[in-house]
């Protein structure tokens, strides 16, 4: 058995606002192997680009990570010890911010943005940013490292290349800019790229052409990836093994096949019943209903229980602990109490009145009551 490239264990990242505490990523645990696309799927606000950015300890004040072990090749990124005092500081073994920065930031984990514009610099042409990066991480002489940062815009995809290369960003499409932070991504042949919604902006079909090019090059550099997406049509084209969020918590980890044929937990279902199925005409999409809550303060229990199709009165009580759901030889794991049913008491517990069950559907009642007041009796 190979052993993880990385591994997070417990990670909990918060910020100190003025209205409280944001409890943003609240003890997620995953793995990556070596080789293998690891998605991190969830709506807007369930903690991904936080959890992403605990990874390259890239959190910005008043953000910080509070808890948690984060493994890289038997490298510490992060890791507490108590000191004299009893009070946590970072272990002995936690790399500095030197070393995150010379030796694992771009070189052996780099990432690629949702916005091309917050890695390439508009008043630079691309071509020489290229070669810069590509200089400054592999220590190449200029001619080479331009020679390869030309053969990586070939190899991206990107048509005429050597005339590109003297092209400022504003002159490539989105799709195109995003083909050149893949080719800064693997041009230090990392272990591991990060890509936090690369493909939100760009429409469908170019989507698709750079999902195909991450696989292909995926294959070649035997590359792993954890891909950042709210979208399970992705989740379904690109990954091996998925994580899913909700609120600063993982509440479902499975194989891509599991999760989508042996759907777990009411909240994956409910992002699948949201994307349109190759099985499923359109008029059976199901957008979730209610809006996710805030990270501060979030609801007790399970903290889907109000927008959750499924939830009974014992929802709100018992926090759910992921539990092992394995029905074959590949993990899967749902953190949801219909799994508890001995301990807690699901089955026999009342319906709960939720946003899915028409409850407090407040969205609804909100519209049906300014048509009201539009005077309208349509
Ligand atoms: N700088 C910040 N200050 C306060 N809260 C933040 C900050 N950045 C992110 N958050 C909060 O952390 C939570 C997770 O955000 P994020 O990781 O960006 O979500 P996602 O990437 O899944 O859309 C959200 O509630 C967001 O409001
Ligand atoms: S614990 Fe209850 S509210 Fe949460 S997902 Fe399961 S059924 Fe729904
Ligand atoms: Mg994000």
């Amino acid at each position: 058995m190979t052993t993880p490239l990385l591994t997070v264990d417990n990670l909990k990242t918060q910020f100190f606002t003025e209205d409280g505490t944001v409890r943003a990523v609240d003890g997620i645990s995953f793995d990556v192997y070596p080789g293998e696309i690891v998605g991190l799927v969830g709506e807007s606000g369930a903690g991904k680009s936080v959890a992403t950015s605990s990874i390259l300890r890239l959190v910005d004040s008043p953000g910080e990570i509070v808890d948690g072990t984060i493994t890289f090749k038997e490298k510490t990124l992060f890791g507490l010890e108590a000191g004299p005092d009893g009070e946590p500081r970072p272990s002995e073994e936690m790399l500095t911010e030197e070393e995150m920065r010379k030796e694992v930031r771009g070189r052996e984990i780099a990432i690629i943005f949702q916005d091309p514009m917050e890695s390439l610099n508009p008043v630079f042409t691309v071509g020489g940013q290229l070669r810069e990066f590509i200089e400054l991480n592999r220590d190449l002489p200029t001619e080479e490292a331009k020679q390869e940062a030309i053969d990586m815009l070939r190899e991206v995809g990107i048509p005429d290349p050597e005339n590109r290369y003297d092209e400022y960003p504003h002159q490539f499409s989105g799709g195109m800019r995003q083909r050149v932070l893949i080719a800064m991504a693997i041009a230090c042949r990392p272990d591991l790229i990060i890509a936090d919604e690369p493909t939100t902006a760009l429409d469908v079909t170019v989507e698709g052409q750079i999902l195909e090019l991450v696989a292909e090059l995926q294959e070649k550099y035997d590359t792993a990836f954890i891909w950042v997406t709210h979208d399970m049509s992705v989740v379904a084209e690109i990954c091996d093994r998925v994580n899913v969020m909700y609120l600063g918590e993982i509440i479902e980890q499975a194989h891509v096949d599991d999760l989508f044929y042996n759907t777990k937990h009411p909240y994956t279902q409910a992002l699948l019943n949201s994307i349109p199925r190759p099985d499923e005409t359109i008029e059976e999409l199901d957008p979730i209903k209610g809006v996710m809550p805030e990270a501060i303060n979030p609801p007790s229990g399970c903290r889907f229980h109000s927008r959750c199709p499924e939830a009974r009165e014992v929802c709100q009580r018992v926090h759910p602990e992921p539990r092992d759901l394995s029905a074959n030889d590949r993990p899967h794991n749902a953190a949801c109490v219909k799994y508890d049913v001995f301990d807690v008491g699901y089955d026999a517990s009342p319906p709960l009145e939720t946003d899915a069950t028409g409850g407090f559907s407040a969205g609804l009642t909100q519209t049906e009551s300014e048509a009201e007041a539009d005077g309208g009796d349509r």
